[in-house]
C-alpha cells in the first residue's frame, strides 16, 4: 500500500519489568500501570467492551460525532494533519476523517503493534488519498512522537474515549501540555471526555453483566507474566471496580482470594487475602472542571459537545501561546 508507513518507537522490555517490579513493591498501595492492559488480546477485549450496551461512553461519543457532523467541521481546518492519541479500532477515526475537509494525513500511535498494524492496513484501504503512517509507541513519550509529527499547516490532534481520565488531573495537565507542544500554535484538540453522573450508571459499565470488563481487567497479569515470566495465577484474583466520590474516579482493582507469593527474578512479593493490585483509574469530570483543566494547559475551549443525557463530553480545544 503505497500510502502507509510504519515505526517503531517501543522501549525494550528491560524497563517494561522494572517499572513492573516498582509498581507491585509499593508499600501502600501495590500496582500495574494500566498501559499493560493493551497486548493483542487486551486490544480486541477492550474492543468488545465498547460494544456492550452497559458500557456507554463509546456510544454517547460516536452520537456527537454523527449528530453534530456538519457543526464539528467548521470547527476544525481543512487539509489537516491528524494525529490519534492511543488508536484503538477505526470507528471513531473514521469518522473523523470523513468530517474534516480533504484531511492530508493521519497519524496513528497505539501501543499495541499488530491491533495498530491491521488497523492502519484497513484504513489505508478506505482512505487511499490520506497519507497514513502507524506509529508504535507510547502516546505519553512525545519525544519520540517528535521525530514523525513534522511542522506542518495545520494538526488537528485527537484523543477520544475519555483516555484522559485514566491520568490523574495532575498528569492529565501534562499530558494536554506535552500535546499542546507537539500539536504547536494555533492547533487543535479534539478530546472525548467521560463527565460525572448517577453513580449507579457509572458503575455498571464497568462492572458489565457480560463479565467483559472482569477478563479485561484480569487480562493484565497474563500480559505481566509474557513479560516477567510466569508469576501471577489470574484464578487467584477477583476484578474489582467502584465509584471513588472524594477523588471523581473509577478505581479498578484486581483483589488477591487468598494469601499468596509471587516471585519476580529474585524477589518475592507477598499479597494478604483481600489485598488489591489497583490497576486503573477513570476520571470523570464536569463540563466546567475539564475546561479549567484544558486551560490550565494552554488550550482556549472553541466548543463543547454533549449527547443529550450530558454523559459524555466532546471538547474542542484550540493551542493558544504559554
Ligand atoms: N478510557 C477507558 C475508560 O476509562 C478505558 C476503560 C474502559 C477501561 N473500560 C475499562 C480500562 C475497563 C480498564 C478496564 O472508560
Amino acid at each position: 500500500m503505497r500510502n502507509l508507513s510504519f515505526f517503531n518507537y517501543i522501549n525494550g522490555e528491560e524497563d517494561d519489568f522494572s517499572e513492573i517490579l516498582s509498581g507491585l513493591e509499593n508499600q501502600e498501595q501495590k500496582k500495574i500501570n494500566s498501559k499493560f492492559f493493551y497486548d493483542e488480546k487486551g486490544s480486541r477485549l477492550f474492543d468488545q467492551i465498547t460494544k456492550l450496551s452497559d458500557y456507554y461512553p463509546t456510544k454517547k461519543e460516536l452520537e456527537i460525532l454523527d449528530r453534530e457532523y456538519e457543526q464539528i467541521n467548521n470547527y476544525l481546518p481543512a487539509n489537516a494533519m491528524v494525529i490519534e492519541f492511543g488508536s484503538g479500532s477505526n470507528q471513531k477515526i473514521s469518522k473523523l476523517l470523513k468530517i474534516i475537509e480533504k484531511p492530508e494525513e493521519y497519524i496513528s500511535i497505539d501501543i499495541s503493534r499488530n491491533f495498530l498494524l491491521k488497523n492502519a492496513r484497513e484504513l489505508a484501504i478506505n482512505f487511499p488519498d490520506i497519507k497514513i503512517t502507524a506509529v508504535c509507541a507510547d502516546f505519553s513519550d512525545t519525544n519520540n512522537l517528535s521525530k514523525v509529527i513534522k511542522n506542518k499547516k495545520s494538526k488537528v490532534g485527537f484523543f477520544p474515549g475519555s483516555t484522559i481520565g485514566n491520568f490523574c488531573p495532575e498528569e492529565a495537565r501534562e499530558l494536554l501540555k506535552k500535546f499542546s507542544k507537539i500539536l504547536g500554535l494555533n492547533n487543535y484538540l479534539v478530546i472525548g471526555v467521560d463527565l460525572r453522573k448517577d453513580e449507579k450508571i457509572l458503575e455498571k459499565a464497568y462492572n458489565d453483566s457480560e463479565g467483559l470488563t472482569a477478563k479485561f481487567n484480569k487480562n493484565i497479569l497474563s500480559g505481566i507474566n509474557k513479560i516477567c515470566g510466569t508469576i501471577f495465577d489470574v484464578n487467584n484474583f477477583d476484578h474489582k471496580a467502584f465509584f471513588n466520590k472524594n477523588e471523581s474516579r473509577i478505581e479498578m482493582h484486581l483483589v488477591s482470594k487468598k494469601e499468596q507469593t509471587v516471585e519476580i527474578l529474585n524477589k518475592k512479593i507477598k499479597l494478604k487475602q483481600g489485598e488489591s493490585i489497583h490497576t486503573e483509574n477513570s476520571y470523570k469530570y464536569s463540563v466546567d472542571s475539564f475546561k479549567n483543566l484544558a486551560e490550565s494547559a494552554c488550550f482556549e475551549i472553541k466548543k463543547v459537545m454533549t449527547d443529550q443525557k450530558a454523559f459524555f463530553g466532546i471538547f474542542f480545544l484550540k493551542v493558544k501561546s504559554p
